[in-house]
């Protein structure tokens, strides 16, 4: 698929402008899709010889503009975040750059943003995708090559689940190209199993809850048994060391999949679900096997894992390449992050949904991190507690007293209805006093503590509106 030429030379008018800045002040999002922008960004400006200092927040509001203003920025680039503040963003003292890819609440001369070329924000396009366009015309004022910063924005992207559907498409799919034909990136289907370069093999089949395979997912024994029964040696001939998925020749992983297949079909799992095992997966090829930066959707795990934890700086020195200590300190970060997943989807699990007519909620308190919540939220649709029938909120206490963090995900069926949570989330938030938005698929929103039964009624009116 070839770039709207209309997105195309709004990239080159962003970066034209950039170009030619001394006092730039680059400000991201504090997600996969926020620090792999941030990433993309940056090394572009790099390259280009611009000098820029580097910021993140959790979500844009009017204390980070007054900092901004205070601090004297000549330009700010707001990267995956910005469109949803536009009206608070211009008449400042400072001229806003914004490539992102949220619901738009205006426009301004140097907003990069697919929605307003018909390109689907949510799943055609990521904040990273968008920045990489900025990046790759900030290159060619000056000649210089950025498609190698494709990988980058695959991360974000994958780490946005704009791959849910077997795959990356849209203007995604040119990323994709310009990545591969950089040579830094290869595009293969393969196992949905998340940990394929770095989970020993029989706890890639335990762990895969997304897909259940009856008698394999969560079960250890079961999972060992069915890799023994296909062949496979679970244990490298030279040094005993548990195999991992990409340590498997294609034919070893075909006689798998077939297994794993045949196990789903024979049980009963509905066709639909049993194709999700299977989708496009991206290799980072400049990254060491085996390690977690080697496979898009683990590199964007352990993102996940400093952003949402205040720090977001070590990912994004990931990003920009660094490795060593920083490395280290991203790793045991993930530790934290993956406890905390666990935990999250076991209360979940434990403590159960509310039922309303059109949604379900659940509210955790100070149990789970607002910054968490909402993969948290994402990651429940796929365990039987939580019907696909409706969308799911999830609320959290906030660090702000007397405000929760609310969070919305919902389903490519539901929205093939007329979901549209992005909507839901910036109109009943600001209902009751609070400001959110984000995408059709998924969005969040903060609000008043006192105002959430008023709130959760709001929401399952207009989300009966949409639906009908
Ligand atoms: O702010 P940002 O756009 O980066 O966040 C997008 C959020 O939407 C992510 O948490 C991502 O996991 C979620 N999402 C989702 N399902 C999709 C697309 C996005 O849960 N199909
Ligand atoms: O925080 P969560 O993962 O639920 O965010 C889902 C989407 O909603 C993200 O794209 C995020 O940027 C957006 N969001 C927003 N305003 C908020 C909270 C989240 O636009 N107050
Ligand atoms: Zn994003």
């Amino acid at each position: 698929m070839e770039v709207d030429s209309g997105f195309w030379d709004k990239a080159r008018e962003c970066a034209e402008h950039i170009y030619g800045c001394d006092e730039l002040l680059l400000i991201s999002h504090i997600d996969a899709d926020g620090l792999t922008a941030a990433g993309v960004a940056s090394q572009a400006l790099d390259r280009a010889g611009v000098e820029h200092t580097t910021w993140f927040s959790k979500q844009l509001d009017e204390d980070d503009l007054q900092e901004i203003e205070t601090e004297g920025f000549d330009t700010v680039l707001f990267t995956d975040f910005g469109s949803g503040l536009l009206t608070d963003v211009v008449d400042r003292d400072f001229t806003p750059v914004v490539a992102d890819h949220h619901q738009p609440d205006g426009d301004c001369r140097l907003h990069l943003n697919p929605l307003l070329f018909d390109i689907d924000g949510s799943s055609e396009l990521s904040g990273a995708g968008t920045a990489y366009y900025l990046a790759k015309a900030l290159g060619e004022i000056d000649g210089v090559d950025n498609r190698d910063l494709a990988s980058i924005a695959v991360v974000g992207a994958v780490g946005d689940m704009q791959d849910s559907d077997g795959g990356l498409s849209g203007v995604n799919r040119s990323v994709v190209k310009d990545g591969v034909d950089a040579g830094v990136l290869e595009a293969k289907q393969d196992l949905q199993l998340f940990g394929r370069q770095t989970r020993p093999l029989p706890k890639l089949f335990q762990y895969s809850t997304d897909v259940r395979i009856p008698g394999v997912s969560n079960n250890q024994g079961g999972a060992r048994e069915l890799l023994e029964d296909a062949g496979v040696e679970l244990k490298a001939e030279d040094n005993g060391d548990w195999r991992r998925w990409s340590d498997l020749g294609d034919g070893e992983k075909q006689t798998v999949i077939n297994a794993a297949f045949e196990r789903c079909m024979q049980n009963g799992v509905p066709a639909d679900k049993i194709d999700r095992l299977v989708g496009e997966t991206y290799t980072l090829l400049d990254e060491e096997p085996g390690t977690l930066l080697r496979d898009a959707s683990e590199f964007s795990t352990l993102l996940n894992a400093t952003a949402r934890y205040d720090e977001a700086d070590v990912g994004f020195r990931v990003c920009k390449g660094e490795r060593g200590e920083t490395f280290m300190e991203a790793k045991e970060l993930l530790r934290t992050h993956r406890r905390n997943l666990r935990e999250g989807v076991q209360y979940v699990a434990d403590n159960g949904v509310t039922e309303l007519e059109n949604l379900q909620y659940f509210d955790a308190g100070d149990e789970i991190r607002d910054t968490i919540v909402g993969i948290i939220a994402g990651m429940s649709y796929n365990r039987s507690a939580v019907s696909r029938s409706k969308p799911i909120l999830a609320f959290a206490e906030t660090d702000e007293p007397g405000e929760v963090k609310v969070s919305s995900r919902g389903t490519g069926r539901l929205l093939g209805k007329g979901l549209d949570l992005s909507v839901v989330m910036s109109e009943c938030s600001s209902a009751v006093g609070g400001e959110g938005g984000g995408h059709d698929i998924a969005a969040g929103a903060q609000i008043p503590e006192e105002n959430v039964d008023e709130f959760l009624d709001l929401a399952d009116e207009l989300v009966g509106e949409q639906l009908s």
